[in-house]
This record gives structure tokens, sequence and C-alpha cells, in this order.
């Protein structure tokens, strides 16, 4: 049998994006993959209450316990190489990753971004900041977008899927983070889909 391919999902905060990926997995929907741990950027998020209610590996790699970025990028390594990591999913993780974590997972790592890129993405746009100024932009469509991590640049690389949402009338940056986030429930596992098979 073929072995399935092994994903670390790499969080922050909420983990619905995870969830999304949990789900597909378990409904059977994205046969072929697994997710292997759960790294967070911070401790006691409700992503790792996910990963542990799943029977997943949820670790925190903090930057409040290690003294420079060297050694936090050392111990990112060591366990995405632990657990023999194929791909890396980057799943609302809302830190910066070092160079070398990036280059060595080149081709393999990916991100979610909540915005049509190339808007709206790049230094400063980060969560609720994304949808706001698309609000204040007056925008008639926004969307979410899966792409290819690239070193150097935060949102650069190569898109993998794209898909748009209405900014409806009235809308704020809630309810349009909200029509956001219910199609990068949807996108995230499909484009895993796309480039695992
Ligand atoms: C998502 O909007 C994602 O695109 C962005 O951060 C948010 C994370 O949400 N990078 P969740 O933790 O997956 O619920």
């Amino acid at each position: 049998m073929k072995e399935k391919v092994r994903i670390s999902v790499l969080v922050s905060g909420r983990g619905s994006n995870l969830q999304a990926l949990i789900d597909s997995i378990e409904n059977g929907s994205l046969p072929g993959a697994e997710i292997v741990q759960v790294i967070s950027s911070r401790k006691g998020v409700p992503a790792l209450e996910r990963a542990g209610k799943a029977g997943i590996k949820g670790v925190a790699v903090s930057k409040e316990d290690f003294p420079d970025e060297r050694s936090l990028a050392d111990e990112l390594l060591r366990a995405l190489e632990d657990e023999k990591t194929d791909l890396v999913v980057l799943a609302g993780y809302m830190s910066l990753l070092h160079q070398d974590v990036i280059k060595k997972y080149l081709g393999r790592m990916i991100n979610i971004h909540p915005s049509l890129i190339p808007k709206f993405c790049g230094k400063g746009f980060y969560g609720m900041r994304v949808h706001k100024a698309v609000i204040e932009a007056k925008e008639k469509v926004s969307g979410a977008t899966v792409h290819f991590v690239e070193a150097g640049d935060v949102d650069g690389g190569e898109i993998i899927l794209q898909r748009e949402v209405p900014v409806e009338e009235g809308d704020d940056e809630n309810t349009l983070a909200a029509r956001v986030l219910a199609i990068e429930h949807e996108i995230l596992p499909e484009a895993i889909r796309r480039i695992i098979t």
C-alpha cells in the first residue's frame, strides 16, 4: 500500500483551518494524507485542544522558550524531521519562520492567506487587518489563497488555489472575515488534494 503523505500543521490560535483538515481526513475526502503533528507558536491555544481531541500529537514551539531565532528554528526543524514531515501546512501560523526552515521545505510548505493575493498581502496584512483594508478600499470582491511559501517573501510563492467571495453592502471586517473563512475551509483541503495526487 502506498504510504500516506505526512503533514505537519503549524498554527497559532483558533485552529478552524486545522479542524477543516482533520474533518476532511476523517470523512475520507482527503485520502492519502495524515496529520502527524500540530505545532503551535503559542501555548494553550484552541488549535492544540483540537489536535488532542483528534488524537494528534500537539506541541508548542514558542518564542518565550528559546533565547534566539536560531535555537527556535533548530527546534522547529528537529520537530519536523522527527515526524518525517513531507508537507508543512501553515494554517493560521502568525509567526515569521526562519529562512532556514522555509528553505528546507521549499516546494513542500504551503500557507493559507485570507485575501486574493497579490491584493492585501505581505507585510502588515495579517488577521483582521486584511479584511479591514479590503472594506476601506471599497473592494467588491475578496477571497482566500493557498500558495507555496517562498524564502524572503511572506505571501509570495506560486498560487495553488484561490477562490472569491463577494463583499456585501454593510459588511464590516467581522462579517467579511466569516465569509472568507468559510471558503478557506474549502480550499485548504482542496489545495492539498491537488498537490498530493
Ligand atoms: C485564517 O483567516 C488564515 O487565513 C489566517 O489566519 C486565520 C486563522 O484562522 N492566516 P484559524 O486559526 O485557522 O481558525
